[in-house]
């Protein structure tokens, strides 16, 4: 759905402050290198978004591919890791180029809610054929149809507690409240899966998925797959 990646390459407030930002993405890097099989592995992050500490990642596996669509994303990636002889930046319409079964370790991390179903069917087989045959896939962020809104701004409100920018959240949510975010959530909402759904798409896609104990990142109410292709 292009309007997401659309509001993506926007000036967009989806954090709060630079604080919540940089915290943002020092978590999701941490838990992406706890998914690193070796130092020599070649990862993907599918939509990485900016990325901000993508260098950690970098430092712990062979190779990163940062795939992302938004191009002003895309283009600030690419200045910020120039320099950085283990990270690649792609767009998402490169990855039928890459070989197949080149892969260690997919993530796709906080995407499925803004792609259509068929879009997130589509990545997943594109994964399938992208990752080595002991490879793995990671699937998180997925939010659950009985989980609303709420969870999320209390999942905020507990990260804003641990690091300090409290007061930054509640002014965020307030202005959350008034912004493109928001208007573009009720008018095209997110796409909401159980995990009984996931898991059918993931073995359709020739994964054998299981369900991991915690998410990705802040959010524990939003559920996390690792997914492993078939022989
Ligand atoms: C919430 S950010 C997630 C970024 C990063 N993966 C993370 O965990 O922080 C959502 C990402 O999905 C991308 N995106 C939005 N709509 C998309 C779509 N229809 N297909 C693929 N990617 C999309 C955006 O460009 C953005 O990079």
């Amino acid at each position: 759905m292009d309007e997401w990646i659309d509001y993506y390459d926007s000036t967009h407030t989806i954090y709060v402050s630079k604080r919540h930002r940089d915290v943002h993405f020092a978590e999701i890097a941490r838990d992406i290198c706890g998914y690193i099989p070796s130092p020599d592995a070649v990862v993907l992050d599918f939509s990485c978004g900016e990325a901000i500490s993508a260098a950690e990642v970098a430092r712990a596996c062979g190779k990163l591919i940062l795939a992302e669509p938004a191009p002003g994303v895309r283009g600030r990636l690419t200045a910020r890791f120039a320099s950085a002889p283990k990270i690649e930046v792609r767009s998402l319409d490169d990855l039928p180029t890459l070989a197949a079964d080149s892969i260690d370790l997919a993530v796709i991390n906080s995407v499925a809610q803004y792609m259509a179903p068929t879009e997130l069917d589509d990545a997943l087989g594109q994964m399938r054929r992208l990752l080595k045959s002991n490879g793995r896939l990671v699937l998180g962020d997925i939010l659950q149809p009985h989980v609303g809104m709420p969870r999320d701004v209390a999942a905020l409100l507990l990260m804003a507690g641990r690091h300090g920018f409290m007061k930054d959240a509640l002014w965020g949510l307030a202005r959350t409240a008034l912004s493109d975010y928001r208007e573009l959530r009720t008018k095209i909402g997110l796409q909401r899966y159980a995990e009984a759904e996931i898991l059918t798409k993931l073995r359709a896609a020739g994964f054998t998925p299981a369900r991991a104990s915690r998410n990705i990142g802040h959010n524990p109410w939003r559920m996390t797959f690792v997914a492993t292709p078939n022989k």
